[in-house]
């Protein structure tokens, strides 16, 4: 069996929890690869939300084990106020969740590097979900970190004060920085030791031996491959390799095991946090996407800034990562817009791009726009695609002859249900 990678396509909050938890009937083995607590994915079923952070979004069905790869960073105590979160729904965790031994730890010294960095760096701040993710990744490329298979050693205590130690160092020379470490560390210890709780594996052996007995494996992307540590809009980016080839790093699998690539975008686009966005509206156009998407974040509540399809932007991401069908998010949101624009490539300095180029950040990007007739009708209600209104239909066709990806997938509410399969067309 294949491993078929689920990833957003934008800058993040696409809806990958909303299909995951669509898909996971599907499949035996929902895994994390990247990204840690800065996500929030949001799934919405029988009235109830629930915000999974760090646990795969297959933990709600039976049957299906949710694999944290050794690409994740994990925050303890983050990772138990998640759990704690599902004790109302008798969730088997031994039965539903592994851990691998070598997802890196955060610390809370990283999430305190974090701060002082992000204070630092003033109007160019990255605008960080201040969880700690930027530290602890460079602690893993240097060479410093600590891993979850590292807490059942005896040395545990001695590596983590030497860490820790390191930090401070760091974190003085910030001047204008104060903090009080102790207010993190109880609780981070406590959480350390309910971790112990929990099964921790091989989980490149776990991974690959379930392929090998014909298992079903769905890899959950966390963020977006705008804002891939590579290939997004660096430095305005997170900390991991967000896209297909993260799969393999973040799990251990070979590049020839990946399968289908499932790529997530919104019918429009957001961005939460500093740095470019081409197709951004800073006026009430975007006020109005906002309110009809709802879109605040779900990790730090902060508003997403919001404007139309940038398809040069989701060419580039379905190049990246050999997409191979495509996820249409909160179509329903534009319900009620009479003119839906997508930018087909942008001018800038004069010149025509069709394709995203390097430099994005410090010079004028202007999007140039198609206009497409809005469907002016409530899609909410819809269980069919056939039923689905002609101006929707015409989107989608329009959007798949521009991307060359079949849309199989279009979403019309935040809810479970809410979700119109469209393979038919593929
Ligand atoms: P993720 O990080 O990619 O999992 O996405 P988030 O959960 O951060 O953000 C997506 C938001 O949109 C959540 O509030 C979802 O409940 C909501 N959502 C997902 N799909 C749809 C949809 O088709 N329509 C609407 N209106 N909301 C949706
Ligand atoms: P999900 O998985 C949207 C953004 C932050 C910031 C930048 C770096 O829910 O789609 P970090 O904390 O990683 O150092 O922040 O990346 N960011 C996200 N934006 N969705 C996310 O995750 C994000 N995770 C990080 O806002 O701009
Ligand atoms: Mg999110």
């Amino acid at each position: 069996m294949k491993v078929d990678v689920l990833l957003g396509l934008q800058w993040g909050d696409e809806g990958k929890g909303k299909i995951v938890d669509v898909m996971t009937p599907e499949y035996d083995i929902i895994a994390r690869f990247q990204g840690g607590p800065n996500a929030g994915h949001t799934l919405i079923f029988e009235g109830i939300k629930h915000v999974l952070h760090t646990i795969p979004s297959g933990i709600f069905r039976e049957g299906v084990m949710n694999l944290v790869g050794n690409g994740v960073v994990i925050d303890p105590v983050i990772f138990q106020a998640e759990l704690d979160k599902l004790k109302p729904f008798n969730i088997d965790f031994k039965s539903r969740l592994v851990i691998s031994k070598k997802a890196h730890l955060i610390l809370p010294t990283h999430r305190l590097l974090d701060a002082a960095s992000e204070a630092a760096k003033g109007k160019d701040k990255i605008g960080s979900t201040l969880k700690g993710i930027g530290p602890t990744y460079m602690d893993k490329t240097g060479r410093n970190g600590l891993r979850v298979g590292d807490i059942l050693s005896p040395l545990f205590m001695d590596k983590y004060n030497a860490l820790v130690e390191k930090h401070k160092a760091i974190l003085d020379r910030y001047e204008d920085f104060t903090y009080d470490i102790s207010e993190y560390e109880k609780p981070w210890m406590e959480a350390i030791q309910q971790l112990k709780e929990l099964t921790a594996v091989d989980s490149e052996q776990y991974i690959n031996d379930a392929i090998k007995a014909g298992k079903k494996v769905l890899a959950e992307g966390a963020q977006g491959t705008m804002l891939d540590i590579d290939f997004g809009t660096y430095p305005f980016v997170t900390s991991s390799n967000t896209v297909t080839a993260g799969t393999c790093t973040g799990l251990g699998v070979a590049p020839t095991k990946i399968g289908n690539v499932i790529g997530i975008f919104k019918a429009y686009c957001t961005r939460v946090g500093s740095g470019p966005f081409p197709t951004e509206l800073d006026n009430e156009v975007g006020e109005r996407i906002r309110q009809e998407g709802f879109e605040f974040g779900a990790t730090t509540g902060r508003p997403r800034r919001c404007g139309w399809i940038d398809l040069p932007a989701l060419k580039y991401a379905i190049m990246i990562n050999g997409v191979t069908e495509l996820c249409m998010m909160k179509s329903d949101v534009l319900d009620k817009f009479d003119t839906i624009r997508a930018c087909t490539h942008y001018m800038i300095n004069g010149k025509r791009y069709d394709y995203f180029p390097y430099d994005v950040n410090d010079v004028e990007v202007i999007p140039v726009y198609e206009d497409l007739k809005g469907w002016n009708s409530d899609l909410t209600k819809l269980t069919s695609y056939d039923d689905a209104p002609n101006e929707l239909k015409s989107y989608v066709r329009y959007l798949e002859q521009k991307l060359e990806v079949p849309i199989t997938v279009v979403s019309v509410g935040p809810d479970r249900t809410q979700t119109l399969n469209n393979k038919v067309l593929a």
